[in-house]
């Protein structure tokens, strides 16, 4: 099978593609990337030279270069968007270009060639914030951000090209991801990359937010298992259902870190925030017989090591621009 990645340069693309060479030899992968600040190669080292994958640089928006690779394809597994909340709250205008038109023009190329399969890769978070119970995949979407609702936008659009055009969507709606590889905007990477230097952790607001935290990996393999068995105009929901508050995530990092709690800062909260995602799993665990395989306890502790072994991949990319997007939003250097 040969499959057109987006965004497989990113923190989950990127594990996918690490995920599906080792776990499905007949699959060959075309990974287009724009390369933006989020898009980094190292992530995929060691595979520039291998013989079923191939990248592409450029735009998903660039409507005759999707064309041109989705010709060579039978399926899209299409993760590339703008994807940090924080930086949605301060410009917006990439977010709706990337995710809506180009998730539209990619759904515009997968039906010009017939494709098999169009797994596009969404988000608890169009559901909004829920303070008890889970969501199931029918429950009606409210998103709260611009990133959101970007995604949300996108969602829609591609169930309606199933609805209208029969092409083969299938939307799966994942909680927080953590693991290697994931750009240190986010609380997990950022937090263990600033205990490391024995910078401040920012904590926004006060701290009592609430996340369901799935391993990468368990989310690849979610994605693998759809792509297989998934059914057509479907969406699955994919979560541990292990909701924590994210102070209690940075004291574990401060103590697997050995470091003292003294460098949690609180600071002001985000416009908007999300309390708590918070999904029902069930129906991908009845149908596909997928559940996560990685406790939280053993996979945290796992990634702040490899955060840890490898300070030349995240100071490299820790730098510049989004340093302002942070003062500007909430006062202090991050
Ligand atoms: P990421 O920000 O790490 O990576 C995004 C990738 O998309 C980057 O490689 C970037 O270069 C690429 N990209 C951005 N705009 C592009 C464009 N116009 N054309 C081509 N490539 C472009 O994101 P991630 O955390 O790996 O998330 C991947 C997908 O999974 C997203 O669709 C996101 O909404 C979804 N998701 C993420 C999480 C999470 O916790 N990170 C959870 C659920 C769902
Ligand atoms: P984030 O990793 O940005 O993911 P999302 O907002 O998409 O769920 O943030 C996870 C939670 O951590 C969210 O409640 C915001 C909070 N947070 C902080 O308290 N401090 C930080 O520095 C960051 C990046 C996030």
């Amino acid at each position: 099978m040969k499959i057109l990645v987006t965004g497989g340069a990113g923190f989950i693309g990127s594990n996918f593609i690490r995920h599906l060479i080792e776990n499905d030899p007949l699959c060959h992968i075309i990974n287009l990337d724009q390369l933006t600040y989020a898009g980094n190669l190292d992530n995929l080292s060691g595979l520039d030279a291998h013989p079923r994958y191939q990248f592409v640089r450029g735009d998903i928006a660039d409507r005759s270069l999707v064309d041109a690779l989705a010709r060579e394809v039978a399926v899209i597994v299409h993760f590339a968007a703008e994807t940090h909340v924080d930086r949605s709250i301060v410009n917006p205008d990439a977010f709706i270009k990337t995710n809506v038109m180009g998730t539209y023009l990619l759904l515009e190329a997968a039906k010009k060639f017939n494709h098999s399969r169009f797994i596009h890769i969404s988000t608890d978070e169009v559901y909004g914030s829920r303070e008890k119970g889970y969501y199931e995949e029918g429950a009606p979407l409210s998103p709260s951000s611009p990133y959101s609702a970007s995604k949300a936008a996108s969602d829609l659009l591609a169930l309606s090209y199933y609805k209208t055009y029969g092409l083969p969507v299938i939307v799966t709606r994942c909680s927080n991801n953590y693991g290697p590889y994931q750009f240190p905007e986010k609380l997990i990477p950022l937090a263990i990359t600033h205990a490391l230097e024995d910078k401040p952790v920012p904590i926004y607001g006060d701290g009592r937010y609430m996340r369901d935290w799935l391993y990468v990996v368990d989310h690849c393999e979610a994605i693998r298992q759809v792509l297989r068995e998934g059914r057509p105009g479907e969406i699955y929901n994919i979560g541990g259902q292990g909701d924590k508050t994210n102070i209690d995530v940075i004291h574990l990092i401060l103590e697997i870190l050995k470091k003292p709690a003294s460098l949690i800062q609180y600071v002001k909260d985000r416009p908007g925030h999300d309390r708590r995602y918070a999904i029902d799993p069930g129906k991908i665990a009845a149908e596909l017989g997928w559940r996560p395989s990685h406790q939280f306890d053993v996979a945290i502790e796992h990634t702040v090591r490899w955060y840890q072994e490898h300070p030349a991949w995240w100071k490299r990319v820790k730098s510049g621009e989004y340093l302002e997007m942070y003062e500007k939003i909430y006062g202090v250097s991050p």
